[in-house]
């Protein structure tokens, strides 16, 4: 079986109070056993998430974006050897903000940044999902085949151990309005065919994909039974009490 993974996105929230707040909340809260969870605070608060975090393995620090290259002049980018001198493993990679809104990050960047990364020893949580009006008109598989092909293409077999997949649609972020457990289990499941049709049956079963998009302490246990939501990527609620009832929401 995949083990259940949370990854808490701060994306560009916080401050070392309330960052201290949210890990110690952690430090101290029972959490269910066979899950891993991943706290991505903003770059630069990093190292000092790193040191109040005491319950590695299990929870563990990532960073938000990294880059194609290891170092030189690159002005305002994260390197992943800056990660694993600090002792971060993990990154998130290709979310919608960074696609849409902040950058205009592509398909093929993004791939790029995926392979650098994994050669490099960190783990990437890949974001992908479709638009409102992409679903609206219906080609919710076609964008998120689209995002994952490049990646695809440059990933060895043996690198999707270093990778899960975050199925965020973009109309479900920050809007309260979750996809449903059903049509996130749907999209769920052709996501995983197409990795079967692309890489063979071991994979597809391997990766782990997680749901993004509005999800909560109050409707993170609904999609328990669903068989292809293997944990949540969050936003709003990652900075909230309630992270730890999505944490344990497979109880
Ligand atoms: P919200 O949980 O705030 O909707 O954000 C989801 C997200 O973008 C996580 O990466």
């Amino acid at each position: 079986a995949r083990t259940f993974f949370v990854g808490g996105n701060f994306k560009l929230n916080g401050s070392k109070d309330s960052i201290k707040t949210i890990i110690e909340r952690l430090n101290e809260a029972k959490l269910a056993e066979n899950t891993e969870v991943v706290l991505c605070p903003p770059a630069v608060y990093l190292d000092y998430a790193n040191s109040v975090n005491k319950k590695a393995p299990q929870v563990k620090i990532g960073a938000q974006n990294t880059y194609t290259k290891a170092a030189g002049a690159y002005t305002g980018e994260t390197s992943v050897a800056f990660l694993k001198d600090i002792g971060i493993e993990w990154t998130i990679l290709g979310h919608s903000e960074r696609r849409t809104v902040v950058a205009r990050e592509d398909d093929e960047l993004i791939a790029e940044k995926t392979k650098f990364a994994i050669d490099e020893g960190v783990k990437v949580i890949l974001c992908i999902g479709e638009l409102l009006e992409e679903r609206k008109s219906g080609i919710t598989l076609d964008v998120c085949k689209k995002q994952l092909l490049p990646t695809i293409a440059k990933l060895s077999k043996e690198d999707w151990d270093s990778v899960v997949i975050a199925y965020e649609p973009v109309w479900a972020i920050g809007t309260g309005l979750a996809a449903t457990p059903e049509d996130a289990q749907e999209t769920h499941k052709q996501i995983r065919d197409f990795l079967k049709e692309k890489l063979g049956e071991e994979i597809s079963q391997k990766v782990r994909i997680l749901y993004g998009g509005s999800a909560n302490g109050a409707n993170a246990a609904s999609f328990k039974d669903k068989a292809d939501v293997d944990g949540f990527l969050v936003g709003g609620a990652s900075l909230k009490p309630e992270f730890v009832d999505i944490i344990n929401s497979r109880q």
